[in-house]
């Protein structure tokens, strides 16, 4: 009997689960160092039945990577070609092209999407870029450019992830400490004028151009660091804005060239006008994904694999998301000043009535630092509830009642 087959790259765990849930054969293609990192990680990948698995090493270029799929490939044909970890992308549309089978979006694309200052500079070309921006590629040309720049602005990696290295500067005074090595390694960086608002995630998935918007996420933010420590689904916003940002989330997308597949636009909302931050050509992190299908019954992870295997599904989103239920996840960050190692972490006093999940990715033992990035991040606990301020409520009292002590 025919079973569709599929290669999937990368380790998103819920969208493999998925896949093979979905009754579909799984090969996956992993770089070591994302394989078995822990015990647990180790167990699920001893169990779970993939039909092969190729652990590549941490260094294997796209070619590598094209070369084994063909030949697997010319063993028993694949399907489709599915990825949804940034960093890996270029290695499925490598893979993709080799194979001959459609990817949801092409190199200049994921360039476009991945890179800050080139989404920003497409979007200057078509008029859509409402902020200033430039990219400098040392401390000299940053200490320049900041010279043009109204205050507060923000300096960042035009390619890095987690908000690390993302600082604000309230003053031209304040680039003296973000000189002589703070960014050494992390240039270019892209500079780019203070957008106000409150800031949420638009989480779309797309077919031939046609974008559905599945949910709004609101956003929380750490002021001093700007790594995400809560998101809430739905967002508190009206029709009216609603319809506002589909509209520009539909340009941007168009510009960046997206048209198929999933998609998570970052934004910020000012006195009524959409501001985008940036965009990825993937499913949302931050276990986003599960706050969608608690609030409407959507697995994002399934239309897109079956969107990817030609089935038209986005067709049953509606096209004003439904929201059943609300869900909010919280995170837990140590602020002290210095690093510090767990002596207990118990969080049994945390199981509050609305709390589905709790995961503390560190244990006694382990080393904290002070949030600067997300991977700094202790754990997590999700919420549901029929509000979205009831969930964010949860969700934190829950936070609050995690016992952690450290020396
Ligand atoms: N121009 C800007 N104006 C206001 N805030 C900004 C701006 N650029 C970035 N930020 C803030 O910094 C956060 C991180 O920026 P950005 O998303 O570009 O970096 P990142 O490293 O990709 O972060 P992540 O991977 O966590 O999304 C944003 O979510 C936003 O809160
Ligand atoms: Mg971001």
């Amino acid at each position: 009997m025919y079973n569709i087959n599929i290669l999937y790259i990368g380790q998103v765990r819920d969208a493999q689960k998925k896949i093979i849930q979905l009754g579909y054969d799984l090969t996956l293609f992993s770089k070591r160092i994302d394989f078995a990192t822990s015990e647990e990680f180790y167990e699920h990948d001893i169990n779970t039945p993939y039909i092969n698995v190729v652990l590549f090493s941490n260094n294997a270029d796209a070619g590598e990577y094209a070369q084994v799929a063909k030949v697997l490939h010319m063993i028993r044909k694949f399907d489709a070609v599915i990825c949804f970890n940034d960093h890996m992308q270029d290695i499925a549309i490598q893979i993709s092209n080799q194979l001959c089978l459609p990817y949801s979006i092409s190199k200049e694309t994921l360039d476009k999407c991945f890179d800050k200052g080139k989404m920003r500079k497409a979007l200057s070309l078509r008029d859509l870029n409402q902020i200033k921006f430039d990219i400098v590629k040392n401390d000299t040309e940053l200490k320049k450019s900041l010279l043009t720049f109204k205050y507060p602005c923000i300096i960042k990696p035009t390619s890095s992830s987690g908000s690390k290295g993302v600082v604000k500067l309230a003053s031209f005074h304040e680039c003296e400490k973000y000189l002589n090595g703070f960014y050494s390694g992390l240039y270019p960086l892209i500079v780019e004028e203070y957008i106000q608002g409150k800031e949420y995630s638009v989480e779309t998935v797309s077919n031939g151009g046609y974008h559905a918007i599945l949910a709004i996420t609101e956003k929380e933010i750490d002021l001093n660091t700007f790594v995400e420590i809560g998101h809430t689904i739905p967002a508190k916003i009206t029709k009216n804005t609603f319809l506002k940002i589909k509209n520009n989330v539909s340009k941007y997308l168009k510009i960046l060239g997206v048209e198929n597949g999933p998609s998570h636009t970052e934004i910020k909302i000012h006195n009524e006008e959409v501001y985008i931050i940036e965009t990825h050509t993937r499913v949302a992190g931050d276990n986003i994904s599960k706050l969608i299908e608690i609030a409407t019954g959507f697995n994002i992870y399934e239309i897109c694999v079956e969107e990817a295997l030609g089935k038209r599904i986005i067709e049953c989103i509606p096209e004003f998301p439904v929201y059943k239920m609300s869900a909010s996840i919280r995170y837990l960050y140590y602020n002290g000043e210095t690093p510090a190692v767990i002596t207990s972490l118990c969080y049994k006093n945390a199981f509050l009535p609305g709390i589905i999940e709790i995961n503390m990715h560190k244990k006694s033992g382990d080393i904290i630092e002070r949030l600067a990035k997300s991977k700094d991040r202790i754990g997590y606990v999700i919420s549901k509830s029929v509000n979205s301020g009831q969930a964010k409520r949860t969700a934190y009292e829950a936070c609050c009642r995690i016992e952690m002590d450290y020396i």
